[in-house]
């Protein structure tokens, strides 16, 4: 027997997102599944009741109704009281729990029997999961929102123009805290055309801000951040004291800052003081994106946009809630990919399968029984011990040496006599004209070896594409035909076709020659740390 999805409407106040838009009715329809939506859950992410009905779903009149019908719900925010209430037995509800912050609410559902996957429980590293983790999609909402309110609240332009009435600097923006939020901010304010500039105690994400055009400022102070899973840690004091006087510094260049600093289980850390904000020129603007776990910023308000000493802090907590539409249709794409998973069969029918490593994350309650936290994750398969060496004669031998080793002393002196030797040989009986060139190769060869063999592997790459540049050495022979009395190498002025050639030879060198060296340089910087 098929299951039916329902999707109530939020009544978290000021809540607009729902849990599944029309777009995605079809798609749980086709996985065998009923759907059924409460009069009026799209309304203020701008879906209608017509259009989930043209897609497929069955609107139910009121909440009780919907609850009463549905055997997998879809919410957005946890559950409050009055949904508790009208939860039947051996429902599954997928939302936002919290469960390490909210324990009264897990006794609750669990005292429902009824079965959790609470969204924000995903376990994030886990490649396969990235298709529903709900908490990027929304981070990721909030920092392109949170550059937007900055926009707004901040009485200039972000990108520098020069007009007739004169010459505008361009915004300063500094993102403490590089995250999916963090990073996001990153992009958005720098596609404005905004000077941005983040901060992050993992050192791991600074290629990730420069990758999105902004600057990395580091603390000058060594300590790693990271703090296991992708998140981070708290830091030493002396690491804080460090932070403190960076972004004192920053705070006072900078127009705009965006605070998205966050350590699983802690309050957020305090970054930005009051003396600081002080500090800042009038007009100024803070987007503190962690006013629910207490502020970054000592000045900020949760839920609130306030001025204090000429700058506007904003402290919303409902920024994914502020674009609702398209936070709806990325949440309700995470819970389809979800569905996926659970519904493996196609047949509207799921299973909580607890081999399933994702979805053993997620599931908090299971049944009535409490099945948070889930168990460490498994360490990596460790590969199997390397087998005893075999007997000596049977050991495969080892080449003397290969590129990027240098030779061992003996080997050396050996290929040196036997060059030498070879050389003797040949300047006994060869003619004079033929041992200058032969000189003449023979050095090329040791300097070539000298250079090249010390190359590691790894930088061939750049050493192909350098020696390629440098084979544009055959310019010279295109200047002299474009250049006749140069040196008097070549007597008289060639034909016209052979001019022609030689130019077309020149231009293509010259392409084969700053072409060949730019990439080189390319190659090279993404080998510099
Ligand atoms: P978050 O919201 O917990 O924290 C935001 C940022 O604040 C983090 O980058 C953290 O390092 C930084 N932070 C904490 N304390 C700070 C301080 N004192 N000063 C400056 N910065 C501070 O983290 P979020 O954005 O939810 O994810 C963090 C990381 O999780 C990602 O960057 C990624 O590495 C990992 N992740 C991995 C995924 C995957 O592999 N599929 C998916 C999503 C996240």
């Amino acid at each position: 027997m098929p299951l039916m999805i329902g999707v109530p409407r939020e009544i978290f106040p000021g809540e607009k997102r729902v849990a599944t838009v029309p777009e995605v009715v079809g798609k749980l329809i086709k996985l065998g599944f009923g759907v059924s939506v409460e009069s009026g859950a799209g309304a203020g992410a701008n879906f209608d009741d017509e259009a989930y009905r043209a897609a497929g779903a069955r609107i139910a009149a009121d909440a009780a109704q919907l609850w009463s019908g549905a055997d997998l719900v879809f919410k957005v925010r946890a559950p409050d009281a009055a949904e508790l209430a009208l939860m039947k037995p051996g429902t599954t509800l997928v939302s936002f729990i919290w469960p390490a912050q909210n324990p009264d609410l897990m006794q609750q559902l669990a005292g429902r029997k009824v079965t959790v996957l609470a969204m924000d429980a995903l376990p994030r590293t886990l490649s396969r999961a990235q298709k529903m983790d709900a908490l990027t999609s929304m981070a990721s909402i909030s920092g392109y929102r949170a550059i937007i309110e900055a926009a707004n609240a901040f009485g200039r332009f972000f990108n520098g123009q020069v007009t007739a009435a004169g010459k505008i600097p361009p915004a300063k923006v500094f993102v403490a805290g590089a995250g999916v939020a963090g990073l996001s901010a990153v992009g958005t304010a720098a596609s404005l055309g905004a000077i941005v500039r983040a901060n992050d105690t993992r050192a791991e994400v600074a290629d990730q801000v420069v990758s999105l055009g902004g600057e990395f400022v580091k603390v000058d102070y060594e300590e790693e951040g990271s703090g296991g899973g992708g998140y981070a840690r708290v830091m030493s004091e002396g690491f804080q004291q460090a932070q403190l006087q960076m972004y004192a510094q920053q705070a006072r260049e900078v127009d705009i800052i965006v605070t998205t600093a966050l350590i699983p289980g802690k309050p957020a850390p305090r970054l930005i003081t009051a003396d600081m904000v002080r500090s800042m020129r009038p007009g100024s603007v803070i987007v503190d994106m962690a006013g629910e776990q207490g502020g970054n910023c000592e000045l900020t308000v949760p839920g609130e946009s306030v001025v204090r000493h000429g700058v506007t802090i904003i402290g919303y907590t409902d920024l994914p809630s502020r674009l609702a539409k398209q936070a709806s249709t990325l949440y309700a794409t995470n819970l389809l990919r979800l569905t996926e998973d659970l519904c493996k069969t196609r047949d509207g029918n799921i299973d909580v399968n607890f081999d399933d490593e994702a979805i053993r994350g997620l599931t908090v309650i299971k049944a009535g029984a409490v099945t948070w936290p889930p168990p460490p994750p498994k360490p990596p398969a460790v590969p199997p011990p390397p087998k005893p060496a075999a007997a000596p004669a049977q050991v495969a031998k080892k080449p003397a040496h290969g590129p990027g080793e240098p030779m061992s002393g003996g080997a050396l002196a050996t290929v040196f006599g036997v060059g030498a030797l070879l050389f003797a040989l040949v300047g006994l009986y060869a003619p004079a004209s033929f041992l200058a060139h032969f000189t003449v190769f023979v050095l090329a060869c040791f300097i070539g070896y000298m250079v090249i063999w010390n190359v590691k592997p790894s930088l061939h790459t750049p050493l192909m594409s350098v020696t390629n540049a440098i084979s544009s050495i055959i310019a010279v022979g295109a200047l002299i035909q474009v250049a006749p009395p140069l040196g008097g190498l070549v007597q008289g002025r060639p034909s016209g076709w052979i001019l022609g050639l030689a130019f077309a030879a020149l231009a293509l060198t010259a392409i084969n020659m700053f072409g060949g060296f730019a990439v080189t340089q390319r190659m090279l910087a993404m080998f510099r740390k």
